[in-house]
């Protein structure tokens, strides 16, 4: 039997050149080792996005369309909704009974959204337990690895916190070794798979997000794409082309490195830009060509599935069913370990 690995992703609009690098690429690499359960979080994305839900189920449907351009396969991997999932829930309130609140208080990223998402009301039930609902999702399925990028380090180390708290509570004892209760574990304790490529930045050097309108989305035409690349931001200082240019941190060669296959040409334009021999319009065109030419069998993939109607549904729904079904097994055993089995 393979591992398990478990990940997921919040529905919150389209998936971006980020998510690419950031997830999917890293996702799809997984499939041929372990057995992977893939799933939309749309529970998630409520936590913060429960005043305006119309997009929802769009952007769900839409996502995964982008997962199977991606590369990521429906036969291999088992494609779910989490809110088709209700055991999720379940396991989430029966681990909030042990979880102190201070605990979730303390994950950094809950202090720093609800500082930065100040148009949001973020003084909710749901996004406090953001992580602990995180931790319901890969508990479930006993995973042993969760791919994901290094901002999720602090949640899935609250979630080892969380499963070795429910262990001690519920766990078999085992016997004791130095004077340390041993117990056998009921949920198993998740580790991170850090994605290795380093983060991309968005079109103007910030941090790539929707929501600052920098993205290069893996739906965008080849004429978006062009015109995307041709306003990147790229080394300010360079106001003539015979000026030489950094290299290092310019987000233009960050995605030449991400995107170019052409490792001779990409060296050749840092040689002469570092020299003051090239001018932007060339690096910028060569860029764009080579992210249309990597997004070409994406676009052709994800045309293929969305030309076939209710597939990605069909997939999403079977996926669910099976997820359900490892769900309900693990709430059976949980249940027993917690002694509120009726019988
Ligand atoms: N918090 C994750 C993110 O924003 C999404 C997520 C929800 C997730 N549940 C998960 C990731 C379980 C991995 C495992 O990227």
């Amino acid at each position: 039997m393979k591992p398990r690995v478990v990940s997921g992703m919040r529905p919150t609009g389209k998936l971006h050149l980020g998510h690419l690098v950031g997830a999917l690429k890293n996702w799809t690499g997984l499939q041929q080792k372990y057995d992977c359960f893939y799933f939309v979080a749309d529970w998630h994305a409520l936590t913060s996005e429960y005043a305006d839900t119309t997009e929802l189920v769009a952007s769900a449907y839409d996502n995964v369309a982008d997962w199977i351009a991606a590369g990521l396969d429906p036969e291999r991997s088992t494609f779910f909704i989490q809110s088709l999932v209700p055991e999720h829930a379940e396991l989430y309130l029966l681990l909030s009974m042990v979880v102190p609140i201070p605990w979730l208080e303390r994950v950094p990223t809950y202090k720093e959204q609800r500082e930065q998402l100040l148009e949001k009301d973020l003084s909710t039930i749901g996004f406090l337990g953001y992580p602990l609902l995180q931790t319901a999702d890969v508990a479930m399925y006993d995973a042993q690895f969760v791919p994901v990028g290094d901002d999720q380090v602090p949640h899935l180390e609250l979630s080892r916190e969380v499963v070795r708290r429910f262990n001690n509570f519920y766990g078999a004892k085992a016997g004791v070794k130095d004077g340390e209760t041993i117990v056998k574990g009921v949920l198993v304790e998740p580790e991170p798979l850090l994605t290795t490529f380093p983060r991309l930045p968005g079109l103007d050097n910030r941090k790539m997000s929707k929501s600052y309108g920098n993205a290069i989305d893996l739906s965008d035409d080849a004429e978006a794409v062009r015109k995307k690349v041709m306003r990147m931001y790229t080394d300010p200082k360079r106001i003539r082309a015979d000026i030489p240019g950094t290299v290092e941190g310019n987000p233009v060669f960050l995605y030449h490195d991400a995107f170019n296959a052409d490792t001779a040409e990409v060296e050749d334009l840092k040689t002469r830009y570092r020299a003051g021999k090239v001018g932007d319009v060339e690096v910028k065109t060569k860029l764009a060509a080579a992210l249309n030419g990597a997004l070409d069998p994406m676009r052709e993939r994800r045309q293929q599935a969305l030309a076939r109607p209710g597939w990605i549904r069909d997939i999403l729904f079977e996926g669910s069913k099976r997820a359900r079904q490892v769900g309900v097994g693990t709430m059976e055993r949980v249940r027993d370990a917690m002694r509120v089995s009726y019988r």
